[in-house]
């Protein structure tokens, strides 16, 4: 063997013999679908997060929410009108009838809108769809599906107790 001519498997010197681990490179396909992935995870969780204040928005609260007693003074609902007050979290509205007194859970069955009295028609209106209802709550016109939800109250000499 000549001096140039070289052994199999001799190696250079200051480089190891044998054969160079080759690097792997990442499959293109494989990292393109995690990428997306991880976009739609992101992405969910994303709309989500905007999503819920508007949820929170719509929903009426828990009705199990707030105050179960709430007074108002006999003179703040002189007959004829009416008074929205929040009771257990909910609007609650409150009619000075010429019979007396009744209340009313004021949210409309229909799609959840609160109902409005109207002295003129001595009737509870909805605004969003046009609903009606007598001073009994009962439907009197519109897409209404039930009646409005009546809510117990007593009154005293100055007060009108709701929830008593
Ligand atoms: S929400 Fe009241 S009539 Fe539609």
């Amino acid at each position: 063997m000549s001096s140039s001519q070289k052994p199999p498997g001799s190696a250079v010197p200051g480089k190891k013999s044998g054969k160079t681990p080759r690097k792997t490179r990442p499959d293109p396909v494989r990292r393109r679908r995690f990428l997306q992935r991880c976009l739609g995870v992101l992405g969910g969780i994303g709309s989500l997060m905007a999503a819920y204040p508007l949820i929170r928005y719509i929903e009426p609260p828990p009705e199990a929410e707030g105050s179960s007693r709430v007074e108002i003074d006999r003179a703040s609902v002189p007959p004829g009108t009416a008074m929205t007050v929040i009771y257990r979290g909910r609007p609650t509205i409150v009619v000075n009838t010429s019979d007396g007194y009744v209340a009313f859970n004021a949210v409309c069955p229909h799609l959840g809108c609160v109902v409005k009295w109207e002295g003129g028609t001595r009737s509870l209106v909805c605004p969003c769809h046009g609903g009606k209802f007598g001073t009994d709550g009962s439907v009197q016109g519109g897409p209404i599906p039930a009646p409005l939800t009546a809510v117990e109250l007593s009154v005293t000499d100055d007060k009108i107790i709701i929830g008593a």
